[in-house]
């Protein structure tokens, strides 16, 4: 990991706002730097929450403390509401899993996509139809003039998805966290989306924190990975070591992706004992 990272955080802990348990996630500490982290692990292992109190959008009735969140030479624990909307979706953007709830179905995709440009900069209407017109063209929408007067319901699934990452990157964010992005599409539509998202991070430097089930997919995309197991993070190590992993629990993971080999046979159970805590 480079000596700045992009995103340094220490020990991450998001709880209830009533304090009644444990917290849901961590103490939990990591770096984000160029090239793309994985996060992984079983359904409600603390995924999203880690996503979303790196971007200050945790449900009300829960809140998140860190020693430190420290991103570029701002400090994110420590800004106020307006601050946050300074930096979110500008700065650091965010694309979910599913383009038939995550878009608005009654704005158009031009009207979505220059509404995040917006927020965020001061420009003409023209020079912003132009920015709209750059990015939709980077995510490889096609014939993006007659796009931006469609609707949600006239996409289909691959190109909503573009649309989603046409508003994450509008405002060229230095991190984009995708949370499950391409669940949703169909493997050849996936691999493009990704191919697509891991190109535009290189292009323009950005970070990138990948939310995914897929393994094999994240082995094959990420620098690195994390692991996480019931909101700890229980083992960190690069995407192309993820098959030898050491780890009882990621190992469990890696054996339980789907693929030639496993299908008809019965996927290995873990000893949840077995596994220690990493926050480190
Ligand atoms: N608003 C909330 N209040 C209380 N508990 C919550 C809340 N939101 C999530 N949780 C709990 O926190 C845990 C982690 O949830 P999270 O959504 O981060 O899981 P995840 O790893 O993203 O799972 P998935 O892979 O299914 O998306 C789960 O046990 C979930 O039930
Ligand atoms: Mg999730």
């Amino acid at each position: 990991m480079a000596e700045h990272p992009l995103l340094h955080v220490q020990q991450l802990e998001v709880r209830r706002r009533d304090n009644r348990e444990a917290p849901l996630v961590g103490p939990f500490s990591f770096d984000i730097g160029s090239g793309a982290t994985g996060l992984v692990g079983e359904s409600g292992s603390g995924k999203s929450l880690t996503a979303r109190a790196l971007l200050n959008l945790l449900p009300p009735n829960l809140q998140a403390h860190s020693r430190q969140m420290r991103f570029g030479d701002r400090e994110l624990s420590t800004l106020n509401n307006r601050e946050w909307q300074a930096v979110r979706g500008a700065e650091i953007a965010l694309v979910m899993q599913d383009p038939r709830h995550a878009l608005n179905p009654r704005l158009t995709v031009g009207e979505q996509i220059d509404e995040a440009l917006r927020l965020h900069v001061r420009m003409r209407t023209t020079q912003r139809l132009d920015r709209v017109l750059q990015v939709m063209d980077e995510v490889g929408l096609p014939q993006s003039r007659q796009l931006l007067k469609h609707y949600p319901h006239q996409l289909s699934g691959g190109m909503g998805q573009r649309v989603m990452l046409a508003i994450a990157l509008v405002n060229r964010p230095r991190l984009l966290i995708a949370d499950e992005p391409t669940s949703a599409l169909d493997t050849g539509l996936r691999n493009q989306v990704l191919d697509l998202m891991m190109q535009l991070a290189d292009t323009h430097g950005m970070g990138l924190l990948l939310i995914s089930h897929n393994l094999p997919l994240v082995a094959r995309y990420c620098k690195q990975v994390l692991v996480m197991y019931r909101g700890q993070c229980v083992d960190r190590c690069a995407g192309n070591a993820l098959d030898q992993a050491t780890s009882p629990y990621t190992q469990a993971l890696w054996n339980c992706r789907p693929s030639g080999h496993t299908f008809g046979h019965p996927l290995p159970v873990f000893d949840p004992e077995s596994i220690e805590a990493n926050a480190s």
